[in-house]
């Protein structure tokens, strides 16, 4: 027979308590593959526009389960937003998809990453690069007041595979045109610096193709009426996609003679994994 021993405040078994614990605020639906939420900002975190951190939840053997998320709120905001692909059997997403308000995530207050401005060398037009969710840290970048004061044009690019998936970033770039207090903050008339061009792979849109396609065959210059095409001298530019589109999207931008910095190194262009594999 099981020897039975009473129950001590040090045998008992505790309700594991999340480290680094955010309470999700509001959550959104976009398609049946990608979501956005919210959570509460610690208090101590500082990041830079453009950074991501590791967030996650506990996993079923009671550990922390984290993944890299770029942060896709500004630096200046109250709370932290997150823009999230959901993978049906990856180990977080399958989970993280069902969050709702009121939950909690475990976010470790570490923001690292190369997509800053302090990354990039002073220039008049700044290109923004993303496919799928690597639209999360221009998400950052694009509500940035640093974003306006540095450059005279903003090019934001955004390819996926079907028109829905590009709904989060369009409504996004549309309600930073009309928010006030962005416009109090930056400036008024500095969203006419915004310019962006969307693209679809798979499904019918105005303007289909890889963007990668539509800059070698100079499609994107002639659609934004730039003449001079990319340049050392005034075009800087950061990139977030799959491997494969940033390994494309870095070997045109050295074709145009831009370089590729570092936080440590500013130089042209700077690039950034928004998923492994
Ligand atoms: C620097 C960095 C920043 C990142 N920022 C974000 C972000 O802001 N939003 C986000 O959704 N993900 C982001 N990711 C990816 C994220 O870390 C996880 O991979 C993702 O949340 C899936 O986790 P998982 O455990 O469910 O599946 P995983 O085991 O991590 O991934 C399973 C497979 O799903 C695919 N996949 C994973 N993430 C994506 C994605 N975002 N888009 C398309 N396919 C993907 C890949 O083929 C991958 O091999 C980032 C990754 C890095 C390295
Ligand atoms: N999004 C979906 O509808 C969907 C559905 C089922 C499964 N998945 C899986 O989810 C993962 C991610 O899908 P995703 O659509 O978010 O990301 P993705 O496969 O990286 O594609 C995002 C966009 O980037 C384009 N692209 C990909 N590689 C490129 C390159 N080298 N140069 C230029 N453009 C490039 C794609 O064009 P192309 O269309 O030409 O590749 C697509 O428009 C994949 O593993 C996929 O198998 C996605």
């Amino acid at each position: 027979m099981t020897e039975m021993k009473p129950v001590t405040e040090a045998t008992a078994v505790k309700a594991p308590v999340l480290p680094d614990a955010q309470t999700v605020t509001d959550v959104k639906h976009w398609t049946d593959s990608l979501f956005s939420f919210k959570v509460s900002r610690p208090a101590s975190l500082r990041f830079r526009s453009g950074e991501f951190v590791m967030i996650g939840l506990l996993g079923d053997n009671g550990k922390p389960l984290l993944r890299a998320y770029s942060i896709a709120s500004p630096s200046w905001d109250e709370e932290l937003e997150f823009y999230s692909i959901k993978v049906q059997n990856g180990p977080l997403t399958s989970k993280l998809q069902h969050i709702q308000p009121g939950d909690q995530i475990i976010l470790r207050p570490k923001p690292v990453g190369t997509l800053v401005h302090d990354a990039l060398l002073p220039g008049k037009r700044l290109w923004f690069f993303a496919t799928g969710t690597g639209f999360a840290p221009f998400a950052s970048l694009l509500r940035e007041p640093q974003t306006y004061e540095d450059y005279d044009e903003v090019i934001i690019t955004h390819t996926c595979r079907e028109v829905a998936e590009l709904e989060y970033g369009r409504q996004l770039i549309e309600s930073i045109r009309q928010d006030e207090l962005l416009a109090e903050l930056i400036g008024e008339g500095f969203a006419d610096k915004i310019r962006y061009y969307p693209t679809t792979t798979r499904e019918e849109s105005p303007k289909m193709g890889r963007i990668t396609d539509l800059l070698k065959d100079g499609t994107v210059f002639n659609d934004l009426g730039i003449a001079d095409g990319i340049t050392p001298e005034t075009d800087r530019a950061m990139v977030c996609g799959s491997l494969a589109f940033n390994h494309e999207i870095k070997e045109i931008l050295e074709e145009f003679g831009l370089r590729e910095g570092a936080n440590s190194e500013p130089k042209e262009f700077v690039v950034e994994k928004a998923f492994v594999g």
